[in-house]
């Protein structure tokens, strides 16, 4: 085996990805993106993302939930267009996606049957950039021909336990790293390994390990919100590889503030919402 080029994203690596705002721009030119999340008893996920997603430069956000979150997602996220699934508790069908620069699914969305369904119909329809996390992950690893399925540079966004769901067992850090390389390259993804030092693994096995985050963003939520961000990046014509870089990177980095802010035990996901910006 050839030795994997290691990268590390600090400030420097970060700013250089950034792309200004325009003087004589207009929403559209920051993209539209649409996130299918959310299920009965599981909107919190679906606003962390959504909220997410507006703090990162987004033009215009969509969200397509299960009816109960009508209510939810109007009055916690006036700034967002809620496209209601004719279901109740749970995600049942694909929304029109022709207005959408890049959609994001997974946050709280369940694994019903129905849902699966909806994910399969989408691998099969999308043209734009796609990122899948949580539930979503989970619906790949137990419907696992959708992993063929999948589109070239579409972005993973597993904890260590929904990556064991999809690659297997590994004994070790430098294990799981191996098997991330191995996955990415045979489905042509990219993963972003969630952790301290979450690590970025490109199609072609580079790795790009994150220098932002800290243990005050081991609380419930906080992966949607970098769902949002990235679906965000994605939609604004960010490359997939830059997306997930610098997502992670502003991720870690708005904990950090929050960190500052709150202290680390004390610090929830919608902390980290609220200290995104840069
Ligand atoms: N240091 C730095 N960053 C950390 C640390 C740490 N010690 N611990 C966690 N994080 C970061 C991760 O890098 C990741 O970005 O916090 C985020 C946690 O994301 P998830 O594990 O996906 O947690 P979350 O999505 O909030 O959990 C809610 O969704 O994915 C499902 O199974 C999950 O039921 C859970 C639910
Ligand atoms: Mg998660």
């Amino acid at each position: 085996k050839t030795p994997t080029p290691l990268h590390y994203t600090d400030k420097q690596t970060a700013e250089e990805l950034i792309k200004p705002r325009q003087k004589f721009s207009h929403k559209g030119t920051y993209g539209h993106a649409l996130l299918i999340a959310g299920s009965f008893g599981k909107m919190g996920a679906a606003v962390l993302s959504g909220k997410a997603c507006l703090r990162s430069g987004i033009g215009l956000l969509t969200m397509h939930s299960p009816g109960c979150g009508y209510d939810i997602l109007q009055i916690s996220i006036p700034e967002a267009m809620a496209v209601m699934d004719n279901n109740h508790k749970t995600i049942s069908q694909l929304p029109e996606l022709d207005a959408y620069s890049a959609i994001g699914i997974g946050p709280g969305i369940g694994q019903d049957e129905a849902t699966v369904k909806v994910m399969e119909q989408l691998l099969e329809t999308i043209k734009v950039p796609l990122i899948i996390d949580a539930d979503g992950l989970n619906i790949l690893s137990q419907n696992r021909s959708l992993l063929d399925k999948l589109p070239e540079n579409t972005i993973l966004t597993p904890h260590p336990k929904e990556f064991q769901r999809l690659a297997g067992e590994s004994k070790n850090e430098y294990e799981r790293l191996e098997l991330g390389k191995d996955f990415a390259r045979k489905y042509r993804v990219i993963i972003c390994l969630k952790g301290a030092n979450t690590a970025v693994i490109l199609p072609n096995g580079d790795i790009h390990f994150n220098s932002t985050g800290n243990a005050g963003m081991a609380t419930g939520g906080t992966g949607d919100v970098l769902t949002g961000i990235i679906t965000s990046l994605l939609a604004q014509k960010y490359s997939p590889e830059h997306a997930a870089i610098l997502g992670v990177y502003e991720h870690g980095l708005a904990g950090d503030r929050a960190a500052e802010q709150k202290g680390q035990s004390a610090l929830i996901a919608s902390d980290v919402v609220d200290c995104l910006g840069w």
